[in-house]
């Protein structure tokens, strides 16, 4: 993955009805921190990071590129959406577009803040680069976030085995909205 390429970075902190959507900020490393080290976030993910080595690892201000975004609320962070470039990918279809990815705290699901977030970062994404496709690979069997997918106005490519699982790809067209 890279980044996406030539946007205007950081853009204005984006405001939805809940949520702010900003660049990664030096406050927020503990976060990071937290949601790289937690089991329950990455059960489809390949498995946590050691929170050691991410303590000693992890720049001052993490996931600081064009199209990280922090997600706030109540002025404290909650997720972190990352839209990147996928110019390597397993499947051809996926080559070379915008890629949607998402990791919320566990105590954040369950109120379609993810909803929100993404479909903000989405608008923002359709607003610099507009007419740009994104996909979005996940685990079939990730059921919070196969639904977060359709919601956001996701639909198959197809299905793939890689790392030791059934993924799902999906894609969604530039005129595409979340309910
Ligand atoms: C994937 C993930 C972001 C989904 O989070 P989520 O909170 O379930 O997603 P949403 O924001 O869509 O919230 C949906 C839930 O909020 C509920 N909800 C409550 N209040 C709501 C409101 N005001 N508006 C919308 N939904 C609301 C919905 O009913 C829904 O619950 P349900 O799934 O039981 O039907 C989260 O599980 C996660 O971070 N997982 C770990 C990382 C990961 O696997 N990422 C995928 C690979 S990129």
């Amino acid at each position: 993955m890279e980044d996406l390429g030539p946007v205007a970075w950081p853009p204005e902190p984006i405001r939805t009805e809940r949520l702010v959507l900003r660049e990664p900020e030096p406050r927020d490393r503990a976060t990071f921190v937290e949601l790289l080290a937690s089991p329950e976030v990455h059960t489809y993910l390949g498995g946590p990071r050691s929170r050691d080595e991410l303590e000693r690892d992890l720049p001052v201000v993490p996931g600081q590129w064009p199209g990280s975004f922090v997600v706030e609320l109540d002025g404290s962070m909650i997720g972190n959406i990352l839209l990147r470039r996928a110019t390597v990918h397993r499947r051809p279809a996926a080559v070379g577009k915008a890629d949607l990815g998402y990791l919320f705290l566990p105590r954040a699901w369950g109120f379609g803040y993810a909803t929100e977030a993404c479909a903000a970062a989405l608008g923002w994404l359709a607003g610099v680069l507009p007419g740009e496709p994104v996909v979005l690979t996940t685990q079939s069997a990730n059921v919070g976030s196969m639904r977060l997918a359709a919601k956001l106005g996701f639909t198959e490519v197809e299905r793939f085995e890689a790392w030791g699982a059934e993924q799902w790809l999906g894609m969604r067209s530039p005129a595409a909205t979340a309910s």
